[in-house]
């Protein structure tokens, strides 16, 4: 048997013994005498009686165990044409510095924190800063608008809010103080103070509730590590659901130490002194558990870099980023590869570059198309791995466990469950099916430590939405099969959230932004198949009987009314006015439907439809050719 199968069972037949020997990677200020508290379930806490801080054990250890010299965050800005190293010993002094600052402004334990930031490294020291004091922060990413931002202050309702003046996309600054005040003025909580970091490339102007972060740092004493319960949280990080109001995943600080420091050196093949790069945004959870807390948990070193993989230089910037900096393993979306791709078909940048310390290409956030796979693993000669996990789960769920044993790669699956996950995939009853049957992937409670213990305020919507379908396991809310091999392959999600450009977004909320519109009385957003982006989103509205607009105009307004109330971010830029959408005889929206229309897919029209003349017309419009993957 080989490594992989015994490290595998060991962790589902004794997870007690399991996780506490993990637990052992990381310091505890009182060391936790079991792993698992069940008395609770469905609600399951980890390292119950463990007490610990997350940033000491990001960065102080390090500082004290010699290490203080060693890169721990290199910050790579193509955008702003800088370059900046932070040591294990200056990175530790920012943060304990802005923790001070924090302290001063009221902030303690427990209260929260809304960080609201592009890729600058003080996004990572505020996220630092808050875990050094026992605070919760809660990072939105900077591609969302401010009634998006201003449902997350509403629901996290923190004491501050930590911005920048400016952001910056390609060529493009991006002022970000109006987008908070016009979020602050939508929200119905207000916070005490907003905390700016002020960048040359724009400054912004402060009002009497804002901060210069400059001069509130300087004048701040430096704030020691809070030791708090392993069961306490350490963040709340808001997700798409299937309706407009996010969902805010807790994650707790002993099981997130320990899960993520056990899955730098399992699945990354990462330890003390090496070097990961994330070409991800820490607004999205990659950027939490692999720019942020994973590599400095394991006394690595991460590169925190802003800009895109293509366009500003060009499209060999992550082949320089890997060699400048000796990364061994990368991490980033398909979607980033296929841009790549897209503008240097033959990779000839990558000869520009030194990679040879380049060991592994690990990719997530959304299906692994075959052809990406194939040109990445062809181009760099290292192994590709795919793996699948999502924001609740904290780290992967299934992977090439390569720290532990790598296992042959199947194009198009993500390989076998990690330790720790108990894996299914049910049919609607309830039922296993046999290998090789498309289900519902499912994973038997309790989920591993660094995984949701619930959602912020909200532990009847955490039922509803994850362990209501089936008793005794966790929706994950995306559909698949385990081959024979016990591989798995995950086909798509099951639910309205769709992936665009590895960024998750719901359609439900899109659907509610159209439906805001005066003109419109009806609507449905569906995620088609885009050869970029994975998915992108595509809506189709139905006028207010009488209405007298250009159809064309108003779908023009649409596609502003989604930027303006979702961002940048939702890539809507197709909505047709239609005269009907196609419909069950109970007025159900068929949206399964259209979506395998759209995708091409041999789609059976529903027996349940109620006029199938609507889909005969609209499949025209669906169905583009040129969209598909
Ligand atoms: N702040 C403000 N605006 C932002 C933003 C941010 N942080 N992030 C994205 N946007 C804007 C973009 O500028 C773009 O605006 P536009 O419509 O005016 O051009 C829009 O939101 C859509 O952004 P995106 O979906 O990222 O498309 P893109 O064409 O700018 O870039 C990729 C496409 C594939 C290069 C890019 O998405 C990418 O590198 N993704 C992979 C890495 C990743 O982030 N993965 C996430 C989880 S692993
Ligand atoms: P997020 O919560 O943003 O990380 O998105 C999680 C969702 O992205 C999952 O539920 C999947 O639908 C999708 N996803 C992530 N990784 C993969 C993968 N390797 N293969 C297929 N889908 C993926």
């Amino acid at each position: 048997m080989g490594m992989y199968e015994d490290v595998f069972r060991a962790s589902l037949e004794d997870p007690e013994g399991f996780w506490l020997g993990a637990a052992e990677g990381v310091d505890w200020e009182v060391a936790p005498s079991r792993a698992l508290d069940s008395s609770g379930a469905p609600f399951y806490r980890w390292f119950p009686d463990g007490r610990l801080n997350v940033c000491f054990n990001a960065l102080d250890r390090h500082v004290e165990a010699g290490r203080g010299e060693q890169p721990a965050l290199i910050h790579d800005s193509p955008v702003t044409g800088t370059r900046r190293t932070y040591t294990y010993a200056e990175l530790r002094d920012e943060v304990a510095a802005f923790a001070g600052a924090l302290a001063g402004l009221g902030v303690g334990h427990g209260d929260r924190v809304v960080i609201y930031m592009p890729m600058v490294p003080e996004a990572a020291i505020a996220m630092l800063a808050c875990a050094r004091i026992g605070a919760v922060h809660s990072v939105v990413f900077g591609g969302f608008a401010p009634p998006e931002l201003a449902v997350r202050i509403d629901d996290a309702t923190p004491k501050v809010v930590v911005s920048a003046s400016c952001g910056i996309e390609g060529k493009r600054v991006i002022p970000y103080k109006p987008l908070l005040d016009r979020a602050i003025e939508l929200a119905a909580h207000k916070p005490q103070k907003r905390v700016i970091l002020q960048r040359p490339q724009e400054q912004a102007e402060l009002g009497p509730d804002d901060l210069d972060w400059a001069d509130l740092v300087a004048a701040a004493p430096p704030a020691a590590c809070l030791p708090v319960a392993a069961t306490d949280p350490l963040y709340i990080l808001y997700t798409s659901g299937t309706t407009g109001k996010p969902k805010g995943v807790v994650r707790d600080c002993g099981g997130c130490a320990v899960a993520l420091h056990w899955s730098m050196g399992a699945v990354y093949d990462i330890g003390p002194g090496e070097t990961m790069f994330t070409g991800s945004d820490v607004g999205w959870v990659v950027g939490h558990s692999y720019i942020v807390y994973g590599p400095l948990l394991a006394g690595a070193t991460t590169v925190l870099y802003e800009g895109k993989p293509v366009g500003t230089p060009d499209a060999g910037q992550f082949w320089r980023v890997a060699a400048e900096h000796g990364v061994k393993t990368m991490f980033t979306a398909p979607t980033a590869f296929r841009a790549i791709r897209k503008e240097d078909p033959k990779g000839v940048l990558t000869a520009d570059y030194d990679l040879s310390r380049l060991r592994y290409l690990f990719l997530a956030g959304e299906r692994l198309d075959p052809e990406t796979y194939h040109w990445a693993s062809a181009l760099l000669d290292i192994p590709v791995i795919d793996h699948w996990w999502q924001t609740e789960t904290g780290w992967p769920i299934v992977a090439n466990p390569v720290g532990i044993e790598a296992a042959p790669v199947k194009p198009g699956s993500p390989t076998r469950p990690l330790p720790g996950w108990d894996v299914r995939v049910l049919d609607p009853s309830g039922r296993p099916v046999p290998a090789g049957v498309d289900g519902a992937i499912v994973v038997k409670l309790p989920l591993p430590p660094g995984s949701l213990p619930t959602l912020w305020n909200d532990d009847a919507r955490f039922v509803a939405s994850y362990l209501s379908a089936y008793d005794g396991y966790y929706l994950t809310g995306d559909g698949g099969h385990i081959d024979e091999d016990g591989y798995v392959y995950v086909m798509g999600r099951t639910d309205d959230v769709i992936n665009v450009a590895g960024h998750r977004l719901s359609t439900g909320s899109m659907e509610e932004a159209l439906a805001a519109h005066p003109d419109v009385a009806e609507c449905a957003v569906i995620g088609v198949a885009d050869a970029l982006k994975g998915q992108v989103p595509r809506g189709f509205v139905v006028l207010k009987a009488g209405t007298a607009r250009d159809p064309r105009e108003v779908e023009a307004e649409l596609v502003r009314l989604v930027r303006e109330r979702i961002g940048a971010v939702a890539s809507l830029k197709e909505v047709a006015v239609v005269a009907a959408l196609p419909k069950t005889r109970s007025g159900k929206i068929l949206r399964k439907t259209m979506r395998g229309i759209a995708d091409g897919l041999d789609e059976p029209i529903p027996s349940t439809v109620d006029d199938p003349t609507v889909i005969e017309n609209l499949r025209p419009l669906l169905h583009r050719p040129d969209h598909t993957v």
